[in-house]
């Protein structure tokens, strides 16, 4: 079992630590994940079970753009495919703001895509060497029914 709350700053130091386990060599700094946790208008929730956060979602919504992002969404590994990322995705979905939800998501991260697919996103474009290793991003993107 496990629930989903908002992540605050004192989750810091174990979003590091999933973060490190989700994406190893891509895992952002510890002051990105400050960064994320602490952004006026951002969104950030924890998929939690009674001994550790299992699962991570952060939106971003800036001020001056009529399109959320989602910058990161993780579960780990040992709690995939029991619909974490399924209900963290929902979950920020209820909670956005803006008539549009997009992501960035590895060509080659086939489950992922998968999941965002269900969730009725769709390729918009891709980005030419967008990760660090060169590889393609796809943009993907959702309309949500919001003003
Ligand atoms: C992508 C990720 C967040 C999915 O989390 P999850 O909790 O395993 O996903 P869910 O259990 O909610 O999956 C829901 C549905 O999405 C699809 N799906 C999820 N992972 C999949 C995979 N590896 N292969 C195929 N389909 C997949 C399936 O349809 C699944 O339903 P099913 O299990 O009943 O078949 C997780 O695999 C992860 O953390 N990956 C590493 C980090 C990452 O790639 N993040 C995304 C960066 S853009």
């Amino acid at each position: 079992m496990y629930s989903l709350a908002p992540a605050r700053l004192f989750d810091l130091s174990a979003l590091k630590k999933l973060e490190d386990v989700v994406f190893k060599e891509d895992a952002w700094p510890v002051l990105d994940i400050l960064t994320i946790l602490i952004i006026p208008g951002g969104i950030n929730l924890k998929a939690q079970d009674d001994k550790s956060i299992i699962g991570f979602i952060s939106v971003e919504q800036n001020l001056f753009e009529p399109v959320a992002w989602v910058s990161t969404v993780g579960v780990a590994p040992e709690y995939r495919r029991q619909g974490v990322g399924k209900s963290l995705m929902m979950a920020v979905e209820k909670l956005v703001r803006r008539p549009v939800i997009c992501l960035c998501v590895r060509k080659s991260n086939e489950g992922a895509i998968h999941l965002y697919e269900e969730l009725g996103y769709q390729k918009k474009e891709t980005r030419p060497q967008y990760y660090a290793d060169g590889e393609d991003a796809y943009v993907m993107t959702k309309k949500l029914d919001k003003i």
